[in-house]
């Protein structure tokens, strides 16, 4: 959703606070404003559009004096993209700014309540309640952190804020409740920022603010404190992410470059859980006779991270016959799950922000119910709130389409799935080792897959036109098949279905017209001869038939227009290669119609609202 990005210290704010905001633009783009306090009084600077259009403003953040400034990067919610609804808002003599990502559920009973007091409203936004409903306890209480601490008692929603009082010149304060915050220790100042890649050039040291604590940072150090003001300890994090991690690094874009990482993102979260040739997963925090007393898996995700899921299903149910239920996480929570005993609850995220996901967490633990995270962003809401977290080391991910945390999800599945099989007894000492193998060298057939980048070019270039295409598949293959669609649609802005592949015939097959593209995943072997079948009946149709296949299956060739082959691996890990051809395919179709790769429009990268 929004970013947000503050900086108090020795040196020029806003250039500063730009910088950051463009590693964060993933997050919101569609306006960005500053205020910085500039010696006498808080000046503001907003504008509609990319951040480019604010940096040419103020040229690079020059023409804004000040060593302590807010910036922010809108994906409107409340109000239409316009120069009044952006952030930062202010009150009414303009000595209190706010930015905030999140949602004020209260808003419109704030807004009315400051009304009757006599304060006026100037946009459409539920932000702006903040600074007026800071400003009336500010006189009311004296100081900004009674202030601020009055307002979180008042206000109902998810927000992450930062704050800047003109009489408190210096002085920032930020405070955070199910949005995301990262406060960073700087050798110059100090820092809040809505992500770690905005603070990364600056610093390594940092904090993460627990739901409603108040941070208050100045030049010479930050303090946290909690909703009664009294001061609290709070440990550093040191981050060690290689500092090209949030660079392009020569790549054209982030989704391509992070296409290019999956083989180290799948190895980085499979290697450490294999020792000895044992699969060890320490961070479950149970026991092998406890793993061995799971009855039944219900795994609860958004987006891919729910198609990685769905692929948790097929693997965990086929290797260790323990039947798994996967929701899609804003279903899950209003739908009264029935959670019996001995369930296990697995929620999947790359961002461990995203609010439905979080939200079915917190029922799952409501209701007595174990639950483990699978996690990328370290420190996340979900990292913190979930019993045991196994995190998949991706590494940060930019492009709001995800690539490499998904890849790295369905590793960290497999390693639960080849774990709950071997202890409940379903996966002997033979099978096992073969699939430990497997499991080591999926980083390099996954390395191999991307050798057939240009091929994969050169098809997709014919697709740039397309209206419509499809994904067919049966079992696992289904699973791949709503991936590769998302990635197609959500990027390239080709409409775009998937389908079991048994399943199209009542219904969706009307919509196959001459040459209308299907993309057939048949990795399956067991399977290969029915989705042949699928194949046959969608070219009498018309259709233009892409296949991903086993290297085994040449009998493909004969139905199917064009072949993908995939290298040798057990069929319930085949997932982890097939995404690779349709993510670039989804790829190259988006950069034939020169779209806004990166940052798809309406879409963001990690949704903190409901
Ligand atoms: C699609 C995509 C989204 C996310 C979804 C969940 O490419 O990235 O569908 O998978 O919004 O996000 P996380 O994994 O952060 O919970």
């Amino acid at each position: 959703m929004c970013g947000i990005v503050g900086y108090i210290g020795k040196r020029q704010a806003a250039p500063i606070i730009l910088d950051g905001l463009s590693k964060l633009e993933y997050r919101g783009y569609d306006s960005a404003g500053m205020a910085v306090f500039d010696g006498e009084k808080i000046h503001m600077e907003k504008e509609v559009g990319r951040l480019k259009v604010l940096e040419n403003l103020t040229r690079g953040g020059e023409t804004m004096k000040g060593v302590l400034g807010i910036g922010h990067t809108r994906w409107a919610t409340h109000g239409t993209p316009s120069c009044v609804n952006s952030h930062p808002h202010l009150n009414r003599e303009g000595t209190i700014a706010v930015v905030h990502n999140g949602i004020i559920e209260n808003y419109i009973t704030l807004r009315k309540l400051l009304q009757e007091k006599g304060y006026e409203f100037v946009s459409e936004t539920d932000t702006e309640v903040l600074p007026h409903l800071l400003d009336y306890y500010y006189r009311k209480k004296g100081t900004p952190l009674a202030a601020i601490s009055s307002l979180i008692n008042r206000v109902e929603g998810s927000y992450a804020l930062g704050i800047l009082f003109a009489d408190h010149p210096d002085v920032m304060y930020a405070v955070r409740k199910d949005s995301p915050l990262v406060v960073g220790k700087c050798p110059d100042g100090a820092m809040i920022a809505s992500d770690v890649p905005a603070l990364l050039k600056y610093t390594r040291t940092v904090y993460y603010p627990d739901n409603q604590e108040i941070a208050q940072l100045r030049e010479d150090g930050v303090k946290f404190f909690s909703l009664d003001e009294e001061e609290q300890e709070k440990e550093s994090v040191t981050i060690d992410w290689d500092a090209d991690a949030a660079e392009k690094a020569g790549y054209e874009h982030f989704m391509l470059k992070e296409i290019y990482e999956q083989p180290r993102a799948v190895v980085n979260t499979i290697s450490p859980r294999i020792k000895d040739d044992e699969i060890v997963i320490d961070e479950l925090k149970m026991t092998d006779e406890e793993l061995a007393g799971v009855r039944r898996i219900h795994i609860v995700a958004c987006g891919s991270a729910y198609h990685a899921g769905v692929t948790g299903k097929y693997v965990i149910e086929s290797l260790a016959r323990i039947p798994v239920e996967v929701d899609v996480a804003s279903e899950f929570r209003y739908r009264n799950p029935i959670l019996a005993e001995g369930s296990m609850v697995v929620v999947i995220s790359q961002s461990g922000e995203t609010a439905d996901t979080l939200a079915a967490l917190r029922e799952s633990k409501a209701r007595g119910f174990r639950v483990l995270g699978i996690v990328n962003v370290v420190g996340s809401s979900i990292a913190r709130e979930a019993d045991s977290v196994m995190y998949t080391w991706a590494g940060p991910e930019i492009a709001v389409a995800t690539t490499k945390a998904y890849s790295a999800q369905l590793a960290a599945l497999y390693l639960l799935a080849v774990k709950l099989g071997r202890v409940q007894g379903r996966i002997g000492d033979g099978d096992y080792r073969e699939m430990l193998s497997d499991l080591r060298s999926l980083s390099t057939q996954i390395e191999l897959l991307l050798g057939q980048k240009e091929k994969i070019q050169k098809f997709a270039n014919r697709y740039v036109g397309a209206r419509d295409i499809f994904f067919i598949g049966r079992g696992i293959d289904y699973a791949i098949s709503l991936e590769g669609s998302l990635k197609l649609k959500e990027i390239s802005y080709v409409h775009s279905e998937a389908y079991a592949a048994g399943e199209l015939k009542h219904g969706t097959i009307s919509l196959i017209e001459e040459g209308t593209l299907v993309v057939a995943v048949a990795t399956q072997p067991d399977l290969y001869q029915k989705t042949l079948s699928n194949i046959v009946e969608v070219k009498s149709r018309g259709a233009f038939v892409m296949a991903v296949t086993g290297e085994d299956n040449r009998e493909m060739e004969k139905a199917a227009d064009y072949v993908i082959y995939l290298p040798q691996i057990k069929p319930c890990f085949a997932n982890s290669l097939a995404i690779v051809p349709l993510q670039l395919f989804g790829y190259y179709v988006a950069v034939g119609k020169g779209c806004d790769i990166d940052k798809p429009r309406n879409l963001a990268k990690s949704v903190t609202v409901e």
